[in-house]
C-alpha cells in the first residue's frame, strides 16, 4: 500500500492547525517525507507556535500567523499549495456550550474560508478533519 505521507515528497502542503496536538505531528511527518511544508497557527501576541515551538523540525516549516475566521490570512496561507490538510478548530465540546458563537466563527466560517480559498487558488486537494463526536457520542464512556 502506498504512504500517503510519502506521496506528498516535493509537494507544498498547508496544515491548518499546524502547532496543534494532531496538526504538529503530521507537520512533522510531512518534514521527514519530503514535503514543502506549511503551517496556519494562531496569531498571539506571545508568537508561540504551540507544539511547533518544541519540534524538531520547527525551522523547516514556513510558519504562517493569522485566525481563520479571516479570509485574507487563510488566502495568504492557502496561496501557491498544492495540498490543504484542514486541522485547525476549535475542538473542547464544553466550552462550545459556554461560547458557541465562537465555535461557529472558527469551526464553520474558518472551514468555509479554507474551502473558498482552496476553489479560488486552484488546490489539487484538500482534506477536512472532522470530529469522532460526528459518529456520536459513545453510549456509555469508554
Ligand atoms: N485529539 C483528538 O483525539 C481528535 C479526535 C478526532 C478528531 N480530532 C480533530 O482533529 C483536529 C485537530 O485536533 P487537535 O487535537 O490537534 O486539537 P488542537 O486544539 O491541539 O489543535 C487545533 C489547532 O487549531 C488552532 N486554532 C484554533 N482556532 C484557530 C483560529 N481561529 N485560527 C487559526 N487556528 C486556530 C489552535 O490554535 C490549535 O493549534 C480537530 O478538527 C479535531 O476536532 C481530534
Amino acid at each position: 500500500m502506498v504512504d500517503p505521507i510519502a506521496s506528498l515528497k516535493g509537494k507544498r502542503v498547508l496544515v491548518t492547525g499546524g502547532g496543534g496536538f494532531i496538526g504538529s505531528r503530521v507537520c512533522e511527518r510531512l518534514v521527514e517525507a519530503g514535503a514543502d511544508v506549511r503551517a496556519l497557527v494562531l496569531y498571539t501576541s506571545s508568537g508561540t507556535a504551540e507544539w511547533l515551538d518544541t519540534s524538531p523540525v520547527r525551522a523547516e516549516v514556513d510558519i504562517r500567523r493569522g485566525d481563520l475566521a479571516d479570509r485574507d490570512s487563510v488566502m495568504d496561507a492557502v496561496r501557491d499549495c498544492e495540498i490543504v490538510l484542514h486541522l485547525g478548530a476549535l475542538i473542547a465540546i464544553p466550552y462550545s456550550y459556554a461560547a458557541p458563537e465562537s465555535y461557529v466563527r472558527v469551526n464553520t466560517l474558518g472551514t468555509l474560508n479554507v474551502l473558498q480559498a482552496v476553489r479560488e487558488c486552484g488546490v489539487a486537494r484538500m482534506v477536512n478533519t472532522s470530529t469522532s463526536e460526528a459518529t456520536a457520542p459513545p453510549a456509555s464512556p469508554p
